[in-house]
């Protein structure tokens, strides 16, 4: 990874409930950098799939999604789909079993790709997702590859829907997780991998703010080397 300068680019990747939206957020606000959350982009396209009852794969949706806005607030917290928020309706179950079939769709990845970029443009950035150390910031400055088993990964997704209300148990959120992870995890276009020069994590014993240290230390190393 080469030495950076005074614009910071942090690539995380990793699978469903590794912790990087919680880690990726925190690391932003302490080291003051712009966060984009990129399933978040895909999620609202599947959020406007399901609205208008297309196809992940019909060329509608596509034509779709090269016309919508999608725009974040708040610094990542809120995401706006053509203005209106969609941050709560895009973690809904419905959205979860159905974002990785629309996330497969090379011209729409495409699409969100070249928004994602031009994010990263507007200054220093950290950027969470299943291809940003590989395709969308194949040169940023630092990456990380977060990971964790599927089992204490359904554990923490299971918290957090828990604490939305969702009614559902712990074998039912594996499952679900697991689904996810084969489908990002095979499909020919950019699946989940960890780029070659990323750093693996793994934080199944490890603290939200355990991870965000490390980062933080790892991030300051390689600054002052
Ligand atoms: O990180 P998440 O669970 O919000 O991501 C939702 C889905 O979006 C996930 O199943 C895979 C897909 N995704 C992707 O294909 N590429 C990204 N950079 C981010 C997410």
């Amino acid at each position: 990874m080469k030495k950076i300068g005074s614009q910071v680019t942090i690539a995380i990747d990793g699978p469903a409930g590794s912790g990087k939206s919680t880690v990726a957020r925190r690391v932003a606000e302490k080291l003051g950098l712009l966060y984009l959350d990129s399933g978040a982009m895909y999620r609202a396209v599947t959020l406007l799939a399901i609205q208008d009852g297309l196809a992940a794969d019909s060329l509608e949706l596509i034509e779709r999604v090269k016309a919508c806005h999608i725009e974040f607030a708040d610094n990542g917290k809120t995401i706006l789909l053509n203005t209106e928020d969609v941050s709560v309706q895009i973690r809904t179950p419905a959205v979860n079993r159905r974002v990785a079939d629309v996330a497969k769709i090379p011209e729409i990845r495409h699409e969100i790709v070249k928004h994602q970029q031009r994010i990263g443009k507007e200054g220093s950035i950290i950027a969470e997702g299943r291809d940003l150390t590989t395709i969308v910031f194949p040169d940023a400055d630092f990456k990380f590859y977060l990971d964790a088993s599927v089992t204490e990964r359904a554990k923490r997704r299971l918290a957090e829907l828990k604490k939305q209300n969702v009614d559902t148990t712990l074998a039912a959120v594996e499952a679900e997780i697991s689904a996810r992870d084969e489908k990002d995890k095979t499909r020919a276009h950019s699946p989940l991998r960890a780029a070659e020069d990323a750093i693996i994590v793994d934080t199944t014993d490890k603290t939200i703010n355990e991870v965000v240290d490390f980062i933080i230390a790892q991030v300051r190393k390689m600054r002052a080397a």
